[in-house]
């Protein structure tokens, strides 16, 4: 299914709500999406965006006018603008805590401009990597969630580095038969900037791009857990080859680890969803956990907050969690 924020967004726009806030750490996609979004649906309304550091700009990053890098004089500024439009404003949420004097005004300065925004089509779309609501604001407020990008998007991202080498003689692409697909999926879970970065890893290091490069791309993922705290990333060498016996368990793996193709989905298979290995102490438990890690060339995660006995398979991030 399709990323369905563009389509929730200029919904929101188009009924006139006045203040959107938007959660995410991606802000040249979520820029980039809330930018298609007012083009196909909406596209009288012009696009500008803030930070503290520019002030009020342009797309193209032209400023509009200096004085607006002051927080406390943008929201004026927007609310005597003419036209209609829509206003990005990047991390303003840190000039939102009604503790301090320029929180109050801020908190205050929205507020107005609930009514006048409603009457002129003009919105506003806090953009942030968290989610900061005075309780003044929130019955004006309105929150989005960007998701993760979906599988067509990080095939976009794939296509689009292929693009750029193709004609590099240095770089050799091998994306014949389900490739793409292997690559698609290990890079899930990561954000586009991530998935950009982890491509650009492996033609650095390989100069090529293989399916047989996923295990680099996975230690992509490493980062993020560790920046996360609370899992641990978990390199697991060990193969199918190194537990004996379990013949049923392992040949039950190997059959469902078909099960995430894109024929499988296709087909109407629905992902795998858990394993709960039950044993006793030193049977195998961890061991199979590793091993089916590497098989299905997926990251395994190990538990460090909590003592917890349970091995899971987290479908949306495409990681197993193991004790
Ligand atoms: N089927 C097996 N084949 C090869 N080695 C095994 C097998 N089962 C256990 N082992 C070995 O026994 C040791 C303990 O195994 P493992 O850590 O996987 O057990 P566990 O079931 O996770 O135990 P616990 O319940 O204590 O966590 C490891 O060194 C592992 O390599
Ligand atoms: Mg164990």
């Amino acid at each position: 299914m399709a990323n369905p924020f563009p389509d929730t967004l200029r919904t929101y726009i188009r009924a006139g709500y006045p203040i959107l806030y938007v959660v995410t750490s991606e802000e040249d996609r979520a820029i980039e999406l809330v930018g298609r979004a007012i083009s196909e649906g909406e596209p009288r309304r012009k696009l500008h965006i803030w930070s503290v550091s520019r002030g009020l700009c342009t797309t193209d990053f032209k400023v509009v006018d200096r004085k607006t890098a002051d927080p406390k004089r943008v929201l004026p500024f927007l609310l005597e603008l003419n036209e209609p439009g829509l206003f990005i404003l990047e991390d303003f949420h840190s000039f939102l805590d009604e503790r301090t004097p320029v929180g109050a005004l801020a908190i205050r300065q929205l507020r107005d401009l609930v009514g006048p925004f409603k009457a002129t089509r003009k919105t506003v779309v806090l953009l942030s990597p968290v989610l900061k609501i005075p309780p003044e604001l929130e019955k004006d407020i309105t929150v989005l969630d960007l998701e993760m990008p979906d599988e067509e998007e990080l095939a976009a991202v794939l296509g689009d580095t292929v693009e750029q080498m193709k004609d590099n003689p240095r770089v050799d692409l091998n994306l014949e038969g389900d490739a793409r697909e292997k690559i698609v999926k290990a890079l899930s879970g990561l954000t586009r900037a991530e998935a950009e970065n982890a491509l650009a890893k492996v033609i650095v290091t390989n100069s090529r791009i293989d399916p047989e490069d996923v295990d680099l791309l996975l230690t992509e993922k490493e980062q993020i857990i560790r920046k996360s705290g609370t899992l641990e990333y978990y390199a697991a060498p060990e193969r199918f080859g190194s537990v004996g016996g379990l013949d049923a368990l392992k040949s039950w793996l190997r059959v469902r680890g078909r099960a995430f193709s894109e024929a499988a989905r296709l087909f109407g298979l629905p992902n795998p969803r858990g394993l709960l290995l039950v044993g006793v102490p030193g049977c195998g438990k961890s061991l199979t956990a590793k091993a089916v890690a590497a098989e299905w060339k997926m990251p395994l995660l190990n538990s460090t907050s909590a003592k917890c006995s349970v091995a899971w398979w987290d479908s949306r991030k495409r990681t197993c969690v193991a004790p």
